[in-house]
């Protein structure tokens, strides 16, 4: 509780409960701060919001309300319309034009008591022009200079030619054509709502998550891949509308049903006791119907959710461009893909895509090459499987596993092994490598490739290995042999532990400026996924008692004919038609052809997953709907907020939303997830447990 009785000023920090740096500094600048009123300036807010929520509960009653902010805001209410933008403006200028221009005040410049300026930035903070106002006309003159830094505003002036400045007389011809050639001879000025004095925002300040509305506004960069977000939704659609027939975009439910699809999912309590709605993972289910529906191409800018352990390429809401198309097969719906991808790039992008087809491999094939069914190719360092050939002693020295598989890779040096150790050394001693140590199948082992050392540095391999390894690694001086044990079984799972470290190290590699960063695109389909994989913790998978889970989801269809009766025989044999697209080691969508067999789709999920019969009950209105004569069909979904990111090079999926959830899931500027009131607990007929006391 907080002491009521004392006034602000001697309330020690702590006490009032400031969360952050800003808070506090804010409430210390507040303190601090008084508030002159600005004639005409929208001012009220700010000073009634430190009352409310800092000072009234500690300094007893507020003064006596002052209602002059509503005065002020009826001001702001009918201001002059624009008569022209400024990105016109300056590649038109007429001198002798009046213009209202509306935009941001710059900082103020003043030139003595009978001159200043100032720059006005238009709205959308990308175009700014010079405004000179003369103290003749003291009216304007006077409402400038009570208008703080950064506050929204119209200008009213005459455009007329810029006098070079002194600067800019002095500089270079190529300063002198960069300079403006026009400027604003300040008439009058309208503040729309002032910009308060408590927050310090210059082009260097750097606001924090919680502050996303300032970042937005400082961070030219953030702004920019809004709009650019904007562009590719634009051209996407383009590139599916044009199509015969075209895709036709349909909302599905955001209020939907629990069925367990792979991913954990967000539930939604109603006021119906008992009931909730789940968020949608992805509009999967509802788009099967639409093909059931006779909707032959569908497709949306779809919002999903998903209950996950985040990453830099993880949101727990996120957006797909969802697709799905009847009477087709996974072939038709990659061509598609890879023609909107290529319009895309040709469209957005300074260098068009490659006029081939992407490349495709197996899943088998990426996991066994690069370790990663979502491999960055442009890296090279391939992965050779070694066991058959390396001395059973060194075997038993990287790994506890009996008869395990060993597989080697390179990271090329440059030629100096010295170098290479160095690198090596600060990689393995990193917080990045640390896993890797501690994985219960054994760690790496990581030789340089050194002609001055006997057996070149790989004495541990013997003669005859290290002859082969040299040939099929064409080993040179300074390369980096890495090797690593995994247990005798097939592929599971998204990546090894060897295809991680290939990940990992050539990252630190890169970081370290020891090999060039990757450039270009490159695009990858990924196919023939086994269609079951084993239950993994991180995934709940469909709940069934079979021990194996869907690897993509319980719709997609087996690839061919004898996969078909491999069901019967051996399940986890069974070939996918799934694809993924990858690019760069992103995996940028995954898809499927679908079961249009109601019969077939029950029997996967009851006979071969074993789901039990109330959560096959779930799936009845998809069964339903493929019984009702549903076409063959197949679709995708590219995560778009990957596509955005990866377009435009962003390490994170966040720097190209407007509102991200931080790594604990959480909207810091709105603070959200919130905890849940009784009323609330009541209206929902909810009761939180008492965990502790249940653990007694
Ligand atoms: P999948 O689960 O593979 O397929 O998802 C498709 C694509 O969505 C993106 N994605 C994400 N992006 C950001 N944050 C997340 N948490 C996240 N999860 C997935 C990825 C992924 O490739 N219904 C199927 C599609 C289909 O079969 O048509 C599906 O959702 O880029």
């Amino acid at each position: 509780m907080l002491p009521t009785h004392l006034p602000a000023r001697s309330l020690p920090i702590s006490a009032v409960r400031l969360q952050s740096y800003i808070e506090i500094s804010n409430y210390v600048r507040g303190l601090r701060v008084t508030y002159p009123r600005v004639p005409g300036c929208v001012s009220g807010y700010s000073r009634g919001f430190h009352c409310v929520n800092r000072l009234r509960q500690q300094d007893g009653p507020c003064p006596p309300p002052s209602h002059s902010f509503l005065e002020d805001y009826k001001q702001s209410m009918n201001f002059p319309a624009a008569t022209i933008d400024l990105k016109s403006l300056l590649e038109r200028p007429v001198s002798g034009d009046k213009v209202a221009l509306h935009g941001y005040l710059g900082r103020r410049v003043d030139m003595g008591k009978r001159m200043a300026f100032v720059r006005l930035s238009d709205s959308t903070l990308s175009h700014n022009v010079q405004v000179i106002a003369f103290a003749k006309n003291k009216a304007a003159f006077e409402k400038l200079k009570a208008i703080e830094a950064n506050s929204p505003v119209v200008v009213q002036g005459t455009v007329q030619e810029k006098q070079p400045s002194v600067k800019e007389k002095a500089a270079g011809e190529q300063e002198k054509a960069k300079a403006d050639s026009v400027e604003i001879a300040l008439e009058d000025i309208h503040c729309l709502n002032e910009f308060p004095k408590d927050i310090i925002m210059t082009p260097e300040t750097v606001f924090p998550a919680e502050k996303r509305h300032l970042q937005i506004r400082t961070e030219s960069n953030l702004r920019d891949a809004l709009l650019f977000r904007a562009k590719v939704r634009n051209v996407l659609r383009e590139a599916l509308g044009e199509l015969q027939p075209p895709f036709v975009d349909i909302e599905t439910p955001l209020l939907f049903k629990s069925t367990p699809e792979g991913a954990r999912e967000f539930l939604v309590p109603t006021r119906r006791r008992g009931l909730a709605y789940a968020l949608p993972q992805s509009p999967q289910q509802y788009k099967q119907i639409l093909m059931a529906s006779g909707i032959p191409r569908y497709y949306q800018f779809a919002r999903c959710f998903r209950d996950e352990d985040l990453r830099a390429d993880r949101q727990p809401e996120f957006t797909q461009l969802d697709l799905e198309m009847s009477f087709a097969t996974g072939e038709d719906v990659m061509s598609i893909i890879e023609a909107a991808v290529k319009k895309l790039w040709s469209s957005l992008m300074p260098e068009p895509l490659a006029a081939e087809s992407f490349p495709r491999s197996s899943y088998q094939d990426v996991m066994a090459k690069y370790g990663s069914d979502k491999p960055d190719v442009r890296i090279g360092m391939e992965i050779k499987r070694i066991d058959h050939m390396i001395p059973v002693d060194l075997v038993s020295k990287i790994s506890p596993l009996n008869e395990p598989i060993v597989e080697a890779m390179k990271l090329p040096g440059n030629e100096d092994p010295d170098e290479t150790r160095r690198f090596l050394t600060t990689f393995m001693d990193s917080p990045a490598a640390s896993g890797f140590h501690k994985n219960p199948e054994g760690g790496p082992g990581a030789f340089v490739y050194d002609s001055r050392k006997p057996l070149s540095g790989l004495q541990p391999f013997g003669f005859e290995a290290t002859w082969v390894l040299e040939q099929e690694l064409n080993l040179e001086d300074g390369d980096l042999v890495l090797i690593q044990a995994r247990k005798n079984a097939p592929f599971s799972g998204g990546s090894t532990a060897l295809g991680d470290l290939r990940r990992e190290i050539h990252k630190a590699a890169v970081e370290a400026n020891f090999k060039p960063a990757p450039t270009g695109f490159h695009f990858l389909w990924v196919t023939g996924f086994p269609l079951f994989s084993p239950i993994s913790e991180s995934e709940p998978g469909q709940g069934g008692a079979a021990g194996i889970a869907s690897t993509h989801h319980p719709f997609t269809a087996p690839l061919r004919e004898s996969d078909v009766s491999l069901l019967l025989t051996d399940p986890t044999k069974v070939v996918a038609d799934h694809y993924d697209l990858v690019v760069n080691g992103v995996e940028l969508g995954g898809g499927s052809r679908r079961i249009h067999s109601a019969a077939v789709q029950e029997f996967i999920l009851r006979d071969i997953l074993k789901m039990p019969a109330e959560r096959l009950a779930d799936f009845a209105h998809l069964l339903e709907a493929l019984r009702a004569g549903c076409p063959p069909h197949a679709g995708i979904a590219l995560g778009f907020d990957r596509l955005v990111a990866v377009m435009l090079g962003r390490e994170s999926v966040r720097d190209v939303i407007a509102f991200p959830k931080s790594g604990k899931g959480e909207d810091v500027l709105v603070k959200c997830p919130s905890e849940m009131t009784e009323e609330s607990l009541r209206t929902y007929h909810l009761q939180l447990r008492d965990e502790r006391a249940e653990e007694k």
